[in-house]
This record gives C-alpha cells, sequence and structure tokens, in this order.
C-alpha cells in the first residue's frame, strides 16, 4: 500500500485521483497540494484526503507519504521531480517530463543520482486498446512495423499556463506530441534509435507565440516511420486516433469519438460529457470508462507495481528523456525546414538496427512484388527478376 501526495488538483490532478481511487484499491492520496485552499477543501472532501497544503515542499516532505505524483504545469515538473528526490521518494511525473531534453536530462540525472524510482506518467499507452495493439505487434501480427501515425487534436487546452510559451515550453507538439511520439515510439520498438525528424508547426488560429497545429516525421534507424499529428484549432471534440502500419498487417485505432457508443440529445444531459467535447446537446460521444480508457487505470497499476517489485516501470524518465529530444529536433526543424538530428547524449537502445525486411521467393528467378486478383476473375502476379532486376507482370487465367 502506498500513501501518496498529490501535486495538482487540476484536470490531472484529478484524472489521477479518480484512477487511484475509483476501485477498491489499495493506494490512497494522502496528501493533496495544489495553490488554492478552497480548491484543496473541496478536492479532499470529494476524495477522503487525510490533508492538504499549499507549500509544495510541506506536502512532498510529509512524513506520511512514500510516493509523490507530480500533475504540475509544465515549468513546475523540475522543481517538484528535484524536491521529491532529495526527500528519497519514488516519483511519478505526468507528460510532458519536461520543456526541453536538457532539463528532461538534469531531471533523469537526479533521479537515477538519487537513486529513487521514477515513472514517466504516459498514460496513452496505456489503454486497454493499445496495450492489445501493442501485444499483437510483438507477437508479430504486424510484420515489420513500417509506420506508426498518432493524431491527438481538440479545440486547445483549458488553463492559461498551456498558452504560455515560457511556462510551458512551447504548443501543440510539447503538449500532445509528446504523446503521439511515445505512442509510435511502443508500437516501432523503444530500442530502436529515432534518427531524425522533419516537421511543419504553425499558429493557424489563436493570438500566442506558439504554435497550436503541427505535423512531423520521426525517422527511426530501422527504416520505420513516426507520424504525429496535433492541433489545438481542430473543433468537434477531442480527435484521438493511431494507425499502424507493417509488412503483414494493419491497426487501426480510435479512442474518443465514435467508438460505438453515440447519443443524439435534443435537451442535453444535464453536465459534463466527456474531456474536450464541445457541444451539450445534438449527436454527443460521451465515453463509458473514461479513466480507464484513456489508460490512467492500467498506468498506476503498473507504476505501482514496478515499485513494489524493484523493477522498472513500462515507461521511465529516460521515455520522457527520449521524447523531449524528438520534440526538441521537431522544433528545430520547424525553423529551418529541413530534417533535423534527435541530439541524444544518452542512448541506451540499440547501436544500429539490422532488421531486414523479408523478400517472397516465386520461383528460382523471381522475387514476388505483388499479387491481386482482378475483377474478372484472373490474377495478376508482379515480379522482378533476381539476376537482371527487370520488373514484369503474369496473368493467370483461373482454371
Ligand atoms: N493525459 C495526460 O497525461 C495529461 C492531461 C492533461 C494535463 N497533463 C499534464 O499535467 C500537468 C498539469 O496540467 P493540468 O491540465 O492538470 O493543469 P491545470 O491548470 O488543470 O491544473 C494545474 C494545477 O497545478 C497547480 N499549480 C501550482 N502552481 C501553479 C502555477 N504557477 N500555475 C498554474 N497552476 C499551478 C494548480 O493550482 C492546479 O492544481 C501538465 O504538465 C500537463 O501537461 C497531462
Amino acid at each position: 500500500m502506498h500513501k501518496i501526495t498529490m501535486l495538482g488538483t487540476g484536470l490531472i490532478g484529478t484524472f489521477y485521483t479518480m484512477a487511484l481511487h475509483g476501485t477498491r484499491g489499495r493506494d490512497h492520496v494522502h496528501v493533496a497540494y495544489s495553490r488554492s485552499q478552497e480548491r484543496l477543501e473541496r478536492f479532499a472532501k470529494e476524495w477522503d484526503i487525510p490533508k492538504t497544503t499549499t507549500d509544495m515542499a510541506a506536502a512532498i516532505n510529509d512524513p506520511d507519504t512514500d510516493v509523490v505524483v507530480v500533475g504540475l504545469p509544465n515549468h513546475l515538473h523540475e522543481e517538484a521531480v528535484t524536491l521529491a528526490a532529495q526527500a528519497g521518494k519514488a516519483v511519478l511525473c505526468t507528460k510532458p517530463l519536461a520543456r526541453t531534453a536538457a532539463e528532461a536530462k538534469r531531471m533523469l540525472d537526479l533521479v537515477e543520482a538519487a537513486g529513487v524510482f521514477a515513472g514517466y506518467l504516459e498514460d496513452l499507452v496505456y489503454p486497454p486498446k493499445t496495450l492489445r495493439a501493442l501485444q499483437s505487434v510483438r507477437n508479430g501480427a504486424l510484420g515489420k512495423v513500417l509506420w506508426a501515425r498518432s493524431r491527438e487534436t481538440h479545440p486547445g487546452p483549458h488553463s492559461d499556463w498551456f498558452w504560455n510559451k515560457e511556462l510551458s515550453g512551447g504548443g501543440a507538439i510539447v503538449d500532445m506530441g509528446c504523446h503521439c511520439i511515445e505512442i509510435s515510439r511502443n508500437f516501432i520498438g523503444k530500442e530502436i534509435r529515432p534518427v531524425e525528424v522533419v516537421c511543419w508547426a504553425d499558429t493557424q488560429v489563436h493570438p500566442i507565440e506558439a504554435e497550436d497545429s503541427a505535423v512531423g516525421m520521426v525517422r527511426y534507424a530501422n527504416g520505420a516511420i513516426g507520424q504525429f499529428e496535433v492541433s489545438w484549432t481542430f473543433r468537434g471534440g477531442m480527435d484521438l486516433r493511431d494507425e499502424v502500419s507493417g509488412t503483414a498487417g494493419t491497426i487501426w485505432l480510435n479512442h474518443w469519438m465514435r467508438t460505438g457508443f453515440d447519443v443524439f440529445t435534443a435537451v442535453g444531459e444535464g453536465g459534463y460529457v466527456a474531456e474536450k467535447a464541445e457541444s451539450q446537446t445534438g449527436w454527443l460521444f460521451p465515453v463509458g470508462d473514461e479513466v480507464g480508457g484513456l489508460g490512467y487505470r492500467d498506468m498506476f497499476t503498473d507504476m505501482l507495481d514496478a515499485l513494489d517489485r524493484k523493477a522498472q516501470p513500462r515507461e521511465t524518465f529516460y521515455d520522457g528523456y527520449v521524447v523531449n529530444a524528438i520534440m526538441d529536433a521537431a522544433y528545430k526543424s520547424v525553423t529551418t525546414k529541413q530534417w533535423e538530428r534527435v541530439e541524444l547524449a544518452d542512448w541506451r537502445g540499440q547501436s544500429e538496427s539490422s532488421e531486414q525486411v523479408v523478400l517472397t521467393e516465386y520461383d528460382a528467378d523471381h522475387i514476388l512484388i505483388k499479387e491481386e486478383k482482378l475483377p474478372d476473375g484472373r490474377t495478376k502476379v508482379i515480379l522482378k527478376n533476381k539476376a537482371t532486376g527487370e520488373i514484369s507482370e503474369r496473368t493467370l487465367t483461373p482454371g
């Protein structure tokens, strides 16, 4: 059983507490910290939390807790993690780990030097559908993964600090690109080195310094591509989709809207519909189990089980650092309009990838490129001659 210090009682502090307290679990938020005592009192009452404080250091150093969960704005992650490491407590930090790779690296070095357990709270690799899809990929269902595309778009974040580049570290890339990048890394293989990034970003709508839309591609050492699409300008709710293609198969994941639970109401249902839902009437897309569907429940199970077993969780501070390094390269590419190298001073995966696509032999002289059944019942094959390289086709008549 763990007694937890929850730093932040905003959107993510609420989801995290829902996940931790939502089932008859053993782990409990024991101390909550936020800026407003009034908010704390409401939060503590709702979630049965014994202690509250508006002093972040006091919350972290509370003698009753052994785990610190960081659910604070991005510019406060490093300070919170530093205090938790100094207190010798396990620390779980929300995404993005930091605003830049340099900041993330300092945090990584700090927890490793202090020898404290550290987990990166990247919930979007834990939705039950994603965990199942990752298992299929590991079992070889897709062959070699060639392309992992991940999209997160919504009409923009709910608090002022997100829109302030100094505090957040950037716009839609740092806010949501971090999710998409880590989802792609999980499908492609976290041991495969991200090599370079090309990225377009713009401020299409909002009067802010940071980007409100971006599309980027990350090239990995084995030739796979991770594509991220993020926007704070999308209308209609929150669009969370992933698409994975391999040499032997494809997976499509849709996490949020039109997932099989559609409601039409002319009068509304009197309250919250789903995160970032824009309307209360008309066609609505509620989510049956929002905390489970977004991965929060499986994420905390993995984190706290790993802590108990003295093992590594699925997502570590090292992963957070790699994601920040990829985002740094993306921001550079937005400026230079060129492919930019992912600078990883500390790379712990494979040095090179020898993974090859397996070609299909057609006969002694030919490799099969493609086979297709035509509308008139014939079958056509496209072949490559092994010796000459010549490409040819053959049509096979049935019967
Ligand atoms: N899916 C996810 O994993 C997910 C979703 C949303 C947010 N987040 C992350 O969680 C963190 C917090 O985001 P949020 O949406 O809960 O934010 P929020 O604005 O809803 O809540 C922020 C919390 O931090 C406290 N706080 C302390 N000092 C503050 C300061 N100087 N300025 C603003 N707030 C301060 C606030 O009192 C509040 O309790 C961010 O790092 C964000 O990227 C993660």
